[in-house]
């Protein structure tokens, strides 16, 4: 009898013990949610990734753990991933050859999306930055002959510049500037339309979509729609319509964007409208917009609202490619596109009652989204927590240093469900 009644005390206290066992775990998932599962009905939801968090092992300023508990959030809340840098000329094609390709961190990146089910984004094909010297370098003299008074030297110094101090973070790998004999377009085509070639082609049909051209457009209120660079310098406007067709040739399924920043800026936008109806009316192979959104926390709901209202209107999907809300005081990156410059004035701390306004702008900007559902399909953060953010000051993710959601991770969900889709 003793023995039967100390054996129901213990059955007792193993069910009690597994009961509350199963209570905790079901409060850790209720409490959180997943933003994929949250924004299922309406848009993808993603994260840029470094390569220490596809491939394990320590790096990116994270310890090893760090880097695997940082994978471990991105599996549990997102459903799409952009390579933060592994995709980018500099990194996949550092020299110039067939040999000149480095597809180990890049090959990574793509196994990780397809083996845990995202929407894979390549990032990024035709940049003026990130971009090695030797693929504007000529590799001819310059020739010295003008045929019939048409002046054949392309290879003219450079006279745009690439801005100082960009990448000061150990990823320029000396691309400051290139001032030395330039390519002549048709050999920059040829480099061009090889890389494209290259790069899609071994990722085709895993790759859904892709960012063909980065950070064309001008800033500033001046005349000029296309930034000075040496794309532009070399070929002519018509790079951005090549880079297309190329990237069309090489996956005829891929979703091709052309992305931005500093979309919110009216003036910008215009812009933006002149380019892309230009690439429309040449019927060229666009298949979206890719708006970068690194924004600040004085955003508001009606700017954001606007911008894509408006961006909408050029018929194509929208897809916000590199989200995040700076609380640095000193502002986020300007409408000026000197990166390094900007992430130094991350550096003087935060704006007053960072968190409040952090959550309030996020509750914000995801009301724009949902509002404009129809064209947003896709919203793509720009780090997973705030430990790994390009703006690690500016704290400017959902969830901080220790993957724990902040504040403005439960004001997004609970735009999310205002909008959840009555079944
Ligand atoms: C940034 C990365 O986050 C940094 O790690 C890197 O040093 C510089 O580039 N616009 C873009 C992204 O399209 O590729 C940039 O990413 C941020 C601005």
């Amino acid at each position: 009898m003793k023995s039967l009644n100390s054996r129901c005390t213990y059955q007792r206290g193993f069910l009690v013990a597994l009961w509350l066992a199963i209570a905790a775990t079901a409060y850790a998932a209720e409490s959180r949610v997943a933003l994929k599962d949250a924004f299922k009905e309406h848009f993808l939801i993603g994260t840029a990734v470094n390569r220490n968090m596809v491939t394990g092992g320590p790096g990116f300023r994270r310890s090893a753990e760090q880097n695997a508990e940082d994978a471990a959030l991105v599996k549990e809340q997102f459903n799409q991933i952009t390579a933060e840098n592994d995709v980018k000329w500099a990194l996949i094609h550092p020299r110039e050859g067939k040999d000149g390709y480095e597809f180990g961190a890049a090959d990574a990146f793509v196994n990780f999306g397809l083996s845990n089910q995202m929407h894979v984004v390549g990032h990024t094909l035709v940049w003026h930055s990130q971009t090695p010297n030797w693929v504007f370098a000529g590799t001819n003299p310059p020739p010295t002959n003008v045929a019939a008074g048409v002046a054949v030297n392309t290879n003219t110094p450079a006279t745009n510049q690439f801005r100082r101090g960009r990448f000061g973070d150990g990823f320029s790998g000396g691309l400051g500037r290139y001032n030395g004999p330039r390519a002549s377009r048709e050999e920059l085509l040829r480099r061009m339309r090889e890389h494209i070639h290259t790069v899609v082609g071994r990722y085709k049909g895993k790759v859904k979509s892709w960012d063909v051209v980065n950070e064309a457009i001008a800033d500033g209120g001046g005349t000029n729609i296309l930034r000075n660079s040496l794309w532009l310098e070399i070929i002519g406007p018509d790079f951005i319509a090549k880079a297309f067709q190329y990237a069309h040739e090489a996956d005829p399924d891929a979703i091709l964007r052309y992305n931005d920043y500093g979309l919110e800026n009216p003036t910008k936008r215009k812009k933006l409208f002149a380019l892309i109806k230009s690439l429309q009316a040449q019927k060229v192979p666009i298949h979206a917009i890719g708006s970068q959104a690194h924004v600040n926390v004085s955003i508001s709901f009606e700017a954001m609202d606007q911008t894509l209202t408006e961006i909408a209107t050029l018929g194509l999907p929208i897809h916000i490619t590199e989200l995040d809300v700076n609380s640095a005081a000193a502002g986020q990156r300007g409408f000026g596109a000197d990166i390094a410059n900007n992430a130094a004035k991350t550096q003087g701390g935060l704006v007053s009652d960072a968190d409040k306004k952090l959550t309030d702008a996020y509750a914000g900007i995801f009301r724009a989204f949902l509002n404009n559902r129809e064209s947003v399909k896709m919203v793509t953060f720009w780090g997973a927590n705030d430990a790994n953010s390009w703006r690690a000051n500016g704290k400017p993710l959902l969830f901080d240093g220790n993957s724990q959601p902040k504040p403005a991770f439960d004001a997004v969900i609970a735009e999310a469900k205002k909008r959840a889709v009555a079944k």
